[in-house]
């Protein structure tokens, strides 16, 4: 994936796939929630930020589940991203249930940036981790051949 991938729009598509199924279906819902809350009218927009937290609860927890279950390394900074993330989402969330929505078109705009990087970055790193360990220490992803360097 491109790592200066920047766009106005997230949609699904392969190119996020990562390999380890539970966590591609909960990509694919994330996407979905975020484009629901991007294309949402005034009136639909205190229902799609509950159902984006519902799920990015789940996310997040699954995913930090996931790596305390495998004694994931350095799972510390991926743990911190999704709590930062979560943090404001709530904070823009405590602004609609207010009545101020100024800032839901901005927050799905800025998850849209955020998510190639972190599904590319540190999801991608747990996926291959949980693949490894289920196999038994014997990855079986077809990889480009890269020189070791000693
Ligand atoms: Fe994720
Ligand atoms: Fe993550």
């Amino acid at each position: 994936m491109d790592k200066n991938f920047k766009t106005e729009k997230l949609e699904w598509s392969d190119e996020l796939l990562l390999g380890y199924g539970p966590m591609d279906s909960v990509h694919q819902e994330f996407v979905e929630c975020v484009a629901n809350l991007a294309a949402a009218n005034e009136s639909e927009l205190l229902e799609r930020m509950r159902q984006l937290i519902v799920h990015v609860e789940h996310h997040f927890d699954e995913e930090n589940l996931w790596m305390n279950q495998t004694n994931f390394p350095a799972k510390e900074c991926h743990i911190d991203e999704h709590a930062a993330v979560l943090k404001s989402i709530m904070e823009v969330n405590a602004m609609v249930v207010q009545g101020d929505t100024s800032a839901c078109l901005r927050l799905s705009k800025a998850l849209m940036d955020w998510f190639p990087g972190h599904a590319d970055y540190l999801d991608s790193a747990l996926a291959h981790w949980i693949c490894k360990q289920r196999l038994g220490g014997k990855p079986v992803v077809i990889r480009r051949s890269i020189p070791h360097a000693h």
